[in-house]
């Protein structure tokens, strides 16, 4: 989603802003932009399309050092909300001076009566965004204090900003805010950067202040003073970043997709280790911050996420109730908090998201700590928001995730899920016996994804046979239902094939009407309860004329007659078996997309880390 850099101090400001604005793309975006102070005047340059354009565009306009005195500049990759990815409504945004430029992340609720009201006093509005309102605002409010016009425009606001403004009457400086959307400040020697991900900062320092909603900084190249919205001064820790630089790159991988999937059984084992106990039979899980005693008062489990994190959480449901005996229920994050959910201190509520920026899921956070329920988090991205407010919770130690498409993130999460149900389990049903015997499944995780990532190739060739038609149907029952889901999601997101995945029984009530000769149709065949059900499953798809890719268990060689085409999946716990198979189904939908000709990395439309509701 959009992204912010800023930047005081003494290196070339063009060159830390597009190498910021980079490290960025992975979020997806669709138009970029770039302002510096230059003497007493800000000069803007702004284009549709990549950051790759810009620096071009930068290159061929002010590439005579022209601006090689500025020590000032903002810059942005704009996630299309109000009005299509055009130049004109690409960040930075000008106030009616032409004096403050100002860059956005989030959405201006009220924008259209702040809008009216400005049209009013005479202001004219370029584009269609809601940012550009903002830019007016804070233009409007300025009477020689930037500071000050930031706090009083912010204050009008309904909705979430990351923002980080700038004036040619007050060079060396940057204004940043946030309200629901992160801004982090790299505290460099002699130079500051202001973003709204560490991963533009890494390349500058380590060390970092993340901003807590309704903090406002004033940064300087020597300086970082933090205000709220009410000019009370605040104090936040200054926090060592711990990113690798390493998995920032595609280390010989075509794309970061196909990294992070060959990853997996690296990731899976940090996410496993010392975590798993085999003497209790137990997992040590120490971040949940919960006695055995108040595991054990538990009535509920409730999980939220969005995507990918809620297909995770949907396994998770099964686990819980399977492994430990607790109801649990699955909520899609956007809908939590307007449903009125009833929530208590009996319900344990687990946030699941690879970001912790996810705007959906932390509303759902906040709805959850304010109804009273025992809230954790469960996070890839170290220090990210959700996982500083719920206090508590579990990380995915999954590494970076660069590729939109969620793959790793995914199968660490479902790796710890099971943890979590076998710590509750324990405190309840699970004898110790049982809990060792589903220990030492989980310890095999890295190695059975292994087997399916040498399989690679064969997927492939296989992808050949389904790469060249519009639609395709992922089927799964038991906790394989959401492995199908995610199957789908993955195939859709990154090669535009429209894919939807069914509980295998539902495809007679309606989906089958759907299938034609040779619609491809991906059934999940491992060996869970009710198997013989689905194979029924695919008969009823043969008849129509479907073309079947099965996943089927480990040398069951009878399922797989069954199937014009199969994949095999190591043997294992059922509730285990999920990770290895959807890594099957991200190698598929890898290989499809690649087959299509895709930007497997970077989807149109999508963004990895949605922080608008
Ligand atoms: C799909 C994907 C998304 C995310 C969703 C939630 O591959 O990545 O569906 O899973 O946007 O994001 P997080 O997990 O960051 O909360």
């Amino acid at each position: 989603m959009c992204g912010i850099v800023g930047y005081v101090g003494k290196a070339d400001v063009t060159e830390v802003l597009i190498g910021g604005l980079k490290r960025l793309e992975y979020r997806g975006y669709d138009s970029a932009g770039v302002a510096l102070i230059d003497d007493d005047r800000i000069v803007v340059n702004k284009v549709s399309g990549k950051v790759a354009g810009l620096k071009a565009r930068v290159r061929e306009e002010w590439g005579d050092g022209r601006y090689a005195k500025a020590t000032t500049g903002i810059a942005h990759t704009r996630w299309a909300t109000h009005g299509t990815p055009t130049e004109v409504n690409a960040h930075p945004h000008l106030d009616h001076t032409g004096e403050v430029a100002l860059v956005h992340n989030g959405i201006i609720e009220n924008y259209r009566s702040l809008r009216a009201r400005l049209e009013g006093n005479g202001h004219h509005f370029e584009s269609d965004t809601d940012t550009e309102v903002l830019a007016h605002l804070v233009g409007e409010c300025d009477k020689g204090d930037l500071f000050q016009a930031v706090c009083d425009a912010l204050h009008q606001v309904e909705g979430t900003f990351g923002v980080a403004v700038i004036s040619s009457r007050e060079p060396g400086r940057i204004i940043a805010a946030r309200r629901g959307s992160p801004i982090v400040i790299g505290v460099g020697d002699g130079e500051t950067i202001v973003a709204s991900d560490a991963a533009a900062i890494m390349a500058h320092t380590q060390r970092v202040v993340y901003l807590d909603d309704n903090d406002i900084a004033i940064v300087t190249a020597d300086a970082v003073e933090l205000r709220d919205l009410n000019n009370v001064p605040v104090t936040r820790e200054i926090a060592e970043l711990r990113y690798d630089e390493a998995a920032a790159e595609k280390g010989g991988y075509e794309h970061f997709m196909l990294k992070e999937i060959h990853e997996q059984p690296e990731a899976l084992a940090n996410a496993i280790r010392g975590r798993l106990d085999f003497d209790l039979g137990s997992s040590v899980l120490s971040g949940m911050g919960t006695s055995p005693r108040e595991l054990g008062e538990l009535a509920r489990v409730v999980l939220v996420g969005c995507g990918t994190s809620l297909h995770a959480g949907l396994v998770g449901e099964y686990a819980f109730e399977d492994l430990a005996d607790i109801h649990a229920e699955v909520e899609q994050a956007a809908e939590f908090r307007y449903r009125n959910p009833i929530m208590g201190s009996r319900d344990l509520m687990v946030a699941i998201s690879q970001s912790g920026e996810t705007a959906d899921t932390l509303a759902a956070v906040r709805e959850g700590i304010q109804k009273g329920a025992f809230v954790m988090s469960l996070v890839n991205v170290v220090g990210s928001t959700i996982s500083r407010e719920t206090g508590r919770g579990v990380y995915l130690h999954a590494g970076p995730e660069i590729s939109v498409a969620s793959t790793k993130a995914f199968t660490c999460q479902v790796a710890v899920l099971l943890m979590m149900a076998l710590k509750l389990g324990r405190g309840r049903r699970f004898s110790r016996v049982q809990g060792r015997e589903l220990a030492r499944e989980i310890e095999r995780i890295p190695e059975l994804v292994e087997m399916v990532v040498a399989q690679s190739d064969r997927i492939a060739e296989i992808a050949k046979e389904y790469s060249k038609g519009e639609h395709a149907y992922f089927i799964g029952r038991g906790p394989m239902y959401p492995v199908a889901l995610e199957g789908a999601l993955k195939l859709k997101e990154i090669s535009y094939v429209h894919a939807e995945g069914f509980h295998a029984a539902e495809l007679k009530h309606g989906p089958i009407a759907l299938l034609e000769q040779d619609t491809p149709v991906i059934a999940i065949a491992c060996d869970v309860p009710g198997k013989d059900k689905t194979l029924g499953n695919i008969e009823e798809c043969k008849a129509r004329g479907a073309r079947i890719l099965g996943l089927v268990s480990e040398r069951d060689h009878e399922t797989a007659e069954c199937m014009d085409d199969y994949i095999m999946i190591p043997r294992c716990h059922q509730l285990v078996a999920t990770i290895p198979a959807v890594v099957a189904l991200q190698l598929f939908a890898y290989h499809v997309a690649r087959l299509r000709g895709c930007e497997i990395d970077q989807p149109r439309n999508l963004a990895k880390s949605v922080t608008v509701e």
